[in-house]
């Protein structure tokens, strides 16, 4: 299969939030930027295009901003069952998934797969499983985790996919640490990591070089973006 490869621009927002830049679609992931003291000075939110937002759990840290930007730009909520219901309640336009799921869209083709977490709105309803997801589109092949700890499943990934950039949860406490995601990319076989999910709050606040060094150790590079800043995906 002949596949263009085009340059997949990922955008840093804040703890899980990115902008995924394809070339013909514009994804984002777990907007909450509006009340994150990292990113909400700092992000303009209301010039946010997408086509699609993925929401890996219900968590009020992950989609915050969702029903705002999605009202705003018209895109489509991608996510478990139960979080796309929620939505589709509200008007927005939803894909409902569940895991081990892929699906052929317009931008490229999405799987959901396994995350060990909880799942629930900040209202106390109910957020069905969170998930991670696999990216594949434009001739490249990325993993979002979401909040996760450290799960064998993650071994059945590179059995169906070559992962070229693995965003992962590095922030402890309420998912992966550090020690724990070096071993998650040996799981996932990426030697390219994007860490999110740190830093926002007192829980999650890493030690940066401690961090990049632990990959080193692995041979793997750890990116650590600022927020806005970007990483193209190759
Ligand atoms: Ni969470
Ligand atoms: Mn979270």
């Amino acid at each position: 299969m002949d596949v263009k490869v085009t340059l997949m621009k990922l955008t840093f927002y804040g703890q899980n939030c990115f902008h995924i830049a394809l070339q013909d679609k514009q994804l984002l992931v777990d907007p909450f930027i509006s009340d994150n003291p990292l990113s909400k000075d700092k992000v303009a939110i209301d010039s946010i295009e997408a086509d699609y937002i993925l929401l890996t759990h219900a968590h009020e840290d992950h989609v915050l901003d969702a029903e705002a930007i999605a009202t705003r730009t018209g895109a489509t909520i991608v996510s478990n069952y139960e979080i796309a219901m929620y939505y589709q309640q509200r008007g927005i336009e939803v894909h409902p998934m569940n895991h081990g799921g892929k699906w052929q869209f317009d931008f490229g083709v999405l799987k959901m797969v396994q995350a060990v977490h909880t799942s629930s709105f900040a209202d106390g309803t109910y957020g069905g499983q969170p998930a991670g997801f696999v990216l594949s589109a434009d001739g490249h092949t990325i993993y979002i985790a979401g909040d996760t700890s450290l799960t064998y499943d993650m071994k059945l990934i590179p059995m169906h996919y070559q992962i070229d950039v693995a965003i992962l949860p590095i922030g402890d406490n309420f998912t992966m640490g550090i020690d724990d995601a070096v071993v998650a990319s040996n799981f996932i076989e990426c030697d390219q990591i994007i860490g999110c999910h740190y830093d926002t709050f007192g829980f999650i606040e890493i030690d940066h070089d401690k961090a990049r060094n632990a990959f080193d150790q692995a041979g793997k590079t750890l990116h650590l973006l600022a927020i806005c800043e970007s990483f193209t995906v190759a």
